[in-house]
Formats: structure tokens, sequence, C-alpha cells
């Protein structure tokens, strides 16, 4: 009998247990290759002979870039398009397109406008889909927020996030990330921004630590990590209304001292430095924000060899 395709979509779909063994596995593959240049790949290659390939709907510095070294580092290959580049830019099904990769590569990873494209791809293709970045989530860079945590402060599993700014597609995979691997998670936004409905009523279905306020303060306090986003993200349409309301939510170093003293800031980048959060606090000695972006190298190596079968 086959075996199910192992897709990576959003973390509601995947289990807790799954979840931690990327981690682990992140955690140990970074270890075994310090020091290393960037380009050798890692002594068990589990990508060898496979390619991934990646389409992008939408803008990308980290995640191209961290795709195509994490897919050398495990010793694959990989294709890049933007999307308005390929026929689906002249209004190719999706559902085609997701049927003609499957054919000829390993796996695809997909940076998309609107979240049901993403689902409706997996649902054609045949082999692993990989969601790098939709309206409704960004699960890969949550894994690189959780193993940057993890790796200055131990487990997640019962510390305190906050969440400050938008209710975004990076607070909605913090909502389902919580859930999952047992973290407390405050979050703080303006009414009109507030977090996904749906992702908040699954959390408190799972028994999920997740509460809401309008008061960026009373999100912080005490909290182990402090966590900001942009207020524009792409494809949002209302800049000047946005800002508008946001800025009350800003991460300056008055917010970020209502924290634990031993409190991390993390930042999935790219930043607006005055905006979301201040220099003093992104540059700061409690700034993560370079571990971070390294770190989706090395967490999504281990999203790919999950994908692979190879976790
Ligand atoms: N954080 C992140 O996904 O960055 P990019 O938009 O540059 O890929
Ligand atoms: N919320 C941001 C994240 C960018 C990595 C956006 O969707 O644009």
């Amino acid at each position: 009998m086959s075996r199910p395709v192992r897709h990576f979509l959003d973390l509601w779909k995947l289990d807790a247990a799954d979840l931690r063994a990327m981690l682990e596995d992140a955690k140990a593959r970074k270890a075994a290759r310090a020091g290393w240049p960037q380009g050798r790949p890692d002594a068990d290659a589990p990508a060898r002979e496979r390619t991934l390939a990646m389409i992008f709907e939408k803008n990308s510095t980290r995640t191209r870039f961290s795709f195509d070294a994490a897919m050398r580092q495990l010793g694959g290959d990989v294709i890049i398009s933007n999307a308005v580049d390929m026929q689906l830019g002249r209004g190719e099904p999706i559902e085609d397109t997701a049927r003609v990769l499957s054919r000829m590569v390993d796996a695809v990873m997909i940076r998309a406008n609107v979240h049901e494209e993403v689902e409706r791809f997996a649902h054609w293709a045949a082999v692993p889909v990989i969601n790098g970045l939709s309206d409704k989530g960004h699960p890969c860079q949550i894994m690189a927020d959780l193993l940057t945590f993890e790796e200055h402060r131990g487990p997640v599993a019962g510390r305190t996030f906050a969440w400050v700014g938008d209710g975004n597609n990076m607070c909605s995979s913090f909502i389902q990330a919580a859930a999952k691997l047992g973290f407390r998670l405050n979050i703080a936004t303006p009414a009109i921004f507030h977090p996904d409905m749906m992702d908040l009523a699954r959390a408190a279905e799972l028994q999920g630590q997740v509460t809401t306020t309008d008061d960026p303060r009373e999100a912080v306090r005490g909290a182990d990590c402090v966590i900001t986003d942009t207020w524009v993200s792409m494809g949002d349409t209302d800049h000047d209304e946005r800002i508008e309301a946001l800025e009350p939510y800003q991460v300056d170093g008055r917010l970020m001292a209502e924290a634990h003293k031993d409190a991390v800031f993390l930042h999935c980048l790219p930043a607006h430095r005055g905006e979301e959060v201040t220099d003093d606090v992104i540059d700061g000695p409690q700034s993560l924000v370079w571990d971070e972006a390294e770190n989706r190298i090395h967490a999504q190596k281990s999203i790919l060899a999950w994908c692979f079968g190879a976790i």
C-alpha cells in the first residue's frame, strides 16, 4: 500500500510529535555541520537525486534563498519560478499545474496570494507540497522561530509568547503552534485587525492557551518572547488605515521592559524600523532576528526531510 503524500500546509494538519521530530532533527543537523561551508551537503544527504520546485506569487528574499540553500545542503536540486512567468500567470488552472509539476519534480513549495490555492495545489499534486506563505499562514517561518527560541531559552512548552500588532498570517501560525506544542500565546491587536476567529476557535477546542486583548502591555507582561511583524502584509491594500490603527502597537524599549527580563524578541523580517519595531529593540541585545533568519535554512531542511520520509 502506498504511503499518503506528506504535505506541509498548516500546523493544524500536522501531529505535534512530527513537529517535535522536525525541530529536533533541525537542531541535530545544524550542530553536525557547524563551521562547514554553506554549500557542502549534509553527510546523509536525504534529498539526493530529488528536485524541489518553487513557485512565487509574491516577493521573497528569505524563503527563496533559504529553500534553495536547504535543498543544496540536503544534496538535492531546485527549480524556481515566479508564477507570473508561468502559464499560471496567464490563467492555466492550478489543478493542471499541480499535475504537470508532479511528473517533473519530487516536491513543490508554493508562496500564494490565497491559501485556498495552496490547498487546491496540494489536493491535485502527487508529491509533497509546502506552504511558503499564504494569506492564512507562514508555517515554515514558525518552525524557524520555535527553533530559535529553543536554542536560546530551551523548550517552548509552558513558556509565554506575546504577539503584538496585526492579527495576520504569522499570528495565525503562532496560534496553531501554541495549541500544538503547549506554550501560552498572548495576542494584542486592535479590534479591526484581530486574529483569525477560526484559528482561535480551533485552539480553544484543543485546550490551547491563547488569549486576546487590545492592550499590548497586558499581552507582553511577563512574556518570555515578544514577536511582531509588518503592519502591512503583502496583498494588504489599506495601508493608511493600518498604520493609524497599529501605531500604539509598536514594540519599543518601554514595551520590552514589561516582558520577562530574559525575554527575547523575534520578527520574521522584512522589518519596518520606526513602525512595528524600534531600532533599539531589533538591533538590541534581546533580538534574535538574525539567528531566526538563518534558522529558516535549518528548519526547512527538516521539513523537507520529513516530506521525503527521512524523518
Ligand atoms: N520571512 C520571510 O518569509 O521573508 P521573505 O518574504 O523574504 O521570504
Ligand atoms: N505578514 C507578512 C510576512 C512576510 C514574511 C506578509 O505576509 O507579507
